[in-house]
């Protein structure tokens, strides 16, 4: 029989929940097989400088495929997650069609696993087509393998049919994640209603908008009890109905993206459509209530909601351009930059709380240690490193950082116990 090859990640710092130390770490035939000092092996990895964790979840990515795979497909989409230490994404269900039958989810597993870089976990939707007015088949979908369900780009207007959702998501032990917005309220927004938007004259995105339906859906869990996951939180109002919901106990979990952490509303000033996402770029104020929910565990998990777009459709003026931005490549460099969490805390945010709110916890997220799935992003918090939007993987370029330093950066990702990037590169 053939020698099994082993790599050895070595001259690292391994971060484990309570536990951070320098180690090296032998991996064999897709497990974590030696964790300890003086290892080698057949193919060695230098992580000197650099942490050793489980590999990075994104709760919240936008592969595009099927249906505009001008912007990126789900190899491009997943070779921007591999580099940016990703191991598993979850893959938004506003594709066309939509991911709201088997047939589509599955169509998107397979192509994931094609591509072989990362796990591509489909969500579901919450409606059919993603509408508004109809469930989804959850059920099949369950059966099916999805574990979170969503309409994100758009919340679920009808009270009735979330509540109706809740009820169905929790009898079959799935998780709803919802984008918080009354769309009553942000009918032809462009960006933040506040001081600069009125300054541009153009129409602005309250944060009552998010705020009421954030509002509205702690209710609903406090009716049925069923868990909820809340996307892409953006305002100090959001930040504190999670903090009082979660006092109360409530099974419920949110997320903030890397741009709204770092990024504030005033960059719109330029009319440039790359700064434009929604929900939108807010306030210092926000973005410091943002960090502090970080800081005291209101928010639980860093996602991305890396969004591409083609050049063509992003290009145009900022009222026409589609909101989003990209983020899979630059998220832990701004994550560090912006808020310099410890190695703990960046991997519960960014690795071990998504897998759990992901429902994929058994393969990733997990501790490293003998036996255990080899899911693994070796990451350097000092590289500092300037953003190109020519040497990004992904098909698009909507990056906002194009030109800005970052510090924080992946080194190596293994997927599946297999090297996919090594110093910075993607295999092909
Ligand atoms: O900015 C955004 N872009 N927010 C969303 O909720 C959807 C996303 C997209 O699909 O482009």
């Amino acid at each position: 029989m053939a020698q099994k090859k082993r790599i050895v990640v070595k001259g690292g710092t391994v971060v484990n929940p309570g536990a951070v130390a320098p180690a090296d770490v032998a991996i064999v035939d897709g497990l974590v097989v030696e964790v300890g000092q003086g290892l080698d092996g057949d193919d060695v990895l230098d992580a000197t400088g650099c942490h050793v964790s489980s590999g990075f979840v994104d709760l919240h990515t936008h592969l595009r495929e099927p249906g505009k795979e001008e912007a990126e497909t789900i190899e491009t989409g997943s070779r921007a997650a591999a580099l940016g230490g990703y191991t598993a994404v979850v893959a938004m269900p506003n594709t066309d069609p939509a991911q709201d039958s088997v047939m589509v989810v599955e169509f998107v597993r397979e192509q994931g696993r094609r591509a072989g870089l990362v796990d591509v976990h489909p969500a579901g939707c919450i409606t059919v087509g993603r509408a508004g007015t109809a469930l989804a088949p959850y059920a099949s979908l369950a059966a099916a393998g999805v574990r979170i369900f969503t309409d994100d780009g758009n919340g679920v207007q009808d009270p009735l049919l979330m509540r109706r959702a809740l009820e169905y998501a929790r009898d079959l032990g799935v998780t709803l994640a919802q984008h918080c917005e009354v769309s009553r309220l942000t009918e032809g927004a462009v960006m933040h209603e506040g001081s600069c938007c009125s300054a541009m004259g153009v129409p602005g995105w309250p944060a009552l908008a998010e705020e009421l339906m954030l509002h509205r859906d702690i209710e609903l869990v406090r009716l049925t009890g069923a868990p909820m996951h809340f996307l892409h939180l953006s305002t100090a109002g959001s930040v504190e109905l999670v903090r009082r919901a979660k006092a109360d106990g409530l099974p419920v979990t949110a997320e903030v993206t890397p741009h709204h952490l770092a990024l504030d509303h005033e960059l719109l000033a330029g009319w440039d459509p790359v700064f434009k996402v929604n929900p939108p770029l807010r306030t210092r104020g926000d973005i410091e209530a943002l960090k502090q929910g970080v800081a005291d565990g209101t928010i639980d998990a860093v996602a991305t909601d890396h969004a591409p777009h083609a050049a063509h459709a992003k290009e145009l003026p900022l009222d026409q351009a589609p909101p989003g931005m990209l983020g899979l490549e630059t998220a832990l460099g701004v994550l560090v930059t912006a808020v310099a969490p410890a190695p703990e805390r960046l991997c519960e945010l960014m690795s071990w709380n998504p897998a759990r709110i992901a429902g994929i916890d058994d393969r990733h997220g997990r501790p490293v240690a003998p036996g255990e799935p080899a899911n693994i992003a070796v990451w350097d918090t000092s590289e500092v490193w300037t953003v190109s939007r020519h040497a990004l993987a992904s098909r698009s370029t909507n990056t906002p950082y194009h030109g800005m330093e970052l510090r924080g950066r992946n080194r190596h990702t293994i997927h599946d116990g297999r090297v996919v990037v090594r110093d910075r590169k993607a295999l092909a």
